[in-house]
């Protein structure tokens, strides 16, 4: 069943933002996109954990062409809404990144510490060639100087919940997604797991 609104600890308001439809619709076209961009390729999709899960998922059943798959842990520590850039990885990739067609897979580009740090690492081991798609773009605040090639929604600078995305570890399982009305009394944090 569809929630229009869910209320957290009393005070905090989520309003459905957007729905499992819109969702699958855009996902099917972003997999277009790579299937036509990749198609004489063999990309590695490399989801990071835990926000990415749902997406890669769904993501990855929509594409036709060969890929491999692996994730990245990441965990960040910050406060309130704001990532701290103090990010650290907690599980690594298992695959040869050299000479391969890296594509990041991403639940939302917030600050953007996350994506930077994980285009650092890539690349040193001198992939072909790197790209990221991410379901959410906070395009306001996110700090990035290089492209953000595939995005799902551009979104406001407003916390969500929902299809990956938690609040305190919870909401993961939300089949859509929801955003933390700025008029209730809200405190929701990104801190712990990515
Ligand atoms: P960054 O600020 O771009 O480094 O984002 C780091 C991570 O914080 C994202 O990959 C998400 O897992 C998480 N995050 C950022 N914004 C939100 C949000 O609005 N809701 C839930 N998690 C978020
Ligand atoms: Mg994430």
């Amino acid at each position: 069943m569809r929630k229009d609104s869910i209320v957290i600890n009393n005070n905090e308001t989520f309003k459905l933002f957007i729905t499992e439809e819109e969702i699958r619709k855009r996902i099917s076209e972003l997999a277009d996109e790579l299937n036509r961009d990749f198609h004489d390729r063999v990309p590695i999709f490399i989801g990071i954990l835990n926000g990415s899960f749902i997406f890669m998922s769904d993501l990855i059943r929509e594409i036709t062409i060969d890929c491999e798959i692996d994730f990245f842990k990441l965990s960040s520590y910050g406060d309130a809404k704001i990532s701290s850039g103090d990010v650290r990885m907690l599980k690594d990739l298992n695959c040869e990144v050299e000479e391969r067609d890296i594509v990041i897979v991403e639940d939302v580009v917030d600050s953007g510490l996350s994506i930077a740090y994980i285009r650092n690492l890539i690349m040193q081991q001198n992939p072909r060639s790197f790209s990221v798609v991410t379901l959410l773009y906070k395009k306001e605040v996110a700090k990035v100087d290089f492209p953000i090639d595939y995005v799902g929604f551009e979104i406001p600078t407003e916390f969500v919940i929902g299809y990956g995305l938690d609040y305190a570890q919870k909401w993961r399982n939300l089949r859509s997604i929801y955003v933390l009305d700025p008029s209730s009394d809200g405190n929701a944090s990104t801190t712990g797991e990515d």
